[in-house]
């Protein structure tokens, strides 16, 4: 048995913020940032929230995959920007969706979260414990990011993704070929926190202990630089340029495929130039490689969903094709999932 995407959403907010409205608050250019991202503008919440943007962009992916709220029985939400902390945002997107049989959890993994997402879905449902699983990359980056500082106010933005994922059992009688083509494939994970300290942001809550000092400064909220997000940017970039095309190279070969075997790499949009240097150490053509983060920057755990969307929308994706997702970011995680495409 196996599990296949059968339906994808997404939500954009409406309000954007070019790289002249960026240059207005720190001291950069549109020029600079192009140059060394590629990013042009990001679309900022106004009035959304990450909770609401995940249930919109889930809705459209159950509309998209023609399946009613009550057959999904997993929502999974992964954000390290919600605007709560209980209840969960899958509890809050199950709510709004009316998904009343889900069972329903956030998770935590920065950029590389939807990847993982999209695994533990999968083991959940070729494990046999659920049939439908809602997946979702929510974020408000815009709520992390320190606006007065320019090597990391440049890069994020705001916005969802989801995709819709059902169990897939080869049909009566169907030949060994066929059923080979529903074989789930394997993903590659990794994860190294000794180098998180390369992209870290602290709770805006203190959890240092109940003494009469920390319950003043909780009831103040008084928020330092660390209470944003804070990067060594070069280093982040570093890891990703040999990390990302490692793993998805130990993704093909654990599943006997080549790279040629591959329609589309969708990866993490957090820079193009980090795009570039992993299509050109897979010896791959960039054509392989959509992007999308021009218009959106970096939305952490949104990106490959938003534009797994896009891609689907614009019938880019054909059945029968072989996709990667990888995600790489804060902890630091990275990892690599070959998703088959058989809508
Ligand atoms: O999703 C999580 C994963 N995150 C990432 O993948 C981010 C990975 N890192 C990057 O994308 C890049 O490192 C950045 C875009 C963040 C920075 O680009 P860079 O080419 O690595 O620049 P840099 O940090 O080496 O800085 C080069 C110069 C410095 O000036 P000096 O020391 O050469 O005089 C910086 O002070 O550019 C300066 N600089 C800027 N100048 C104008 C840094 N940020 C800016 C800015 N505008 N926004």
């Amino acid at each position: 048995m196996t599990a296949t995407i059968c339906g994808t959403g997404s939500h954009i907010p409406s309000y954007t913020m070019d790289n002249h409205d960026i240059a207005k608050l720190v001291d950069t250019s549109d020029e600079w940032v192009r140059e060394r991202t590629g990013i042009v503008r990001r679309h900022i919440i106004q009035k959304e929230t990450t909770v609401s943007m995940a249930a919109e962009a889930g809705r459209k992916a159950l509309k998209d995959a023609g399946i009613s709220p009550e057959e999904v029985d997993l929502i999974l939400v992964s954000t390290i920007s919600s605007n709560l902390i209980l209840p969960c945002a899958a509890c809050e997107v199950q709510k709004e969706l009316g998904a009343v049989n889900a069972t329903c959890f956030d998770l935590s993994a920065a950029c590389t979260g939807f990847v993982l997402a999209y695994n533990t879905a999968m083991a959940y449902i070729t494990g046999g414990l659920c049939r439908t699983a809602l997946i979702i990359g929510s974020e408000s980056l815009s709520n992390l990011t320190n606006w007065k500082d320019r090597g990391t106010c440049i890069l994020f933005g705001d916005g969802a993704g989801a995709a819709v994922l059902q169990a897939k059992t080869s049909p009566r009688g169907a030949s060994q070929e066929e059923g080979e083509k529903l074989e789930a494939y394997l993903p590659v994970t990794h994860s190294d926190g000794s180098r998180g300290a390369a992209l870290t942001c602290k709770s805006r809550h203190d959890f240092n202990g109940l003494t009469d000092e920390n319950r003043q400064s909780n009831a103040e909220t008084l928020l330092d630089a660390s209470h944003y997000m804070q990067m060594d940017g070069q280093a982040v970039f570093k890891f990703a340029v040999k990390s990302v095309p490692e793993v998805i190279g130990e993704a093909l070969r654990l599943n006997k495929l080549r790279a040629s075997d591959i329609s589309y790499y969708i990866l993490h949009q957090a820079n193009q130039r980090i795009v570039e240097a992993v299509a050109k150490r897979l010896g791959e053509p960039i054509e392989k490689f959509p992007m999308n983060l021009s218009e959106y920057g970096n939305t952490s755990s949104a990106s490959i969903p938003i534009l797994l969307d896009e891609m689907n929308r614009e019938g880019r994706l054909k059945a029968g094709q072989k996709i990667v997702l990888a995600g790489f970011g804060a902890g630091l995680t990275w990892g690599a999932a070959i998703v088959p495409w058989c809508r």
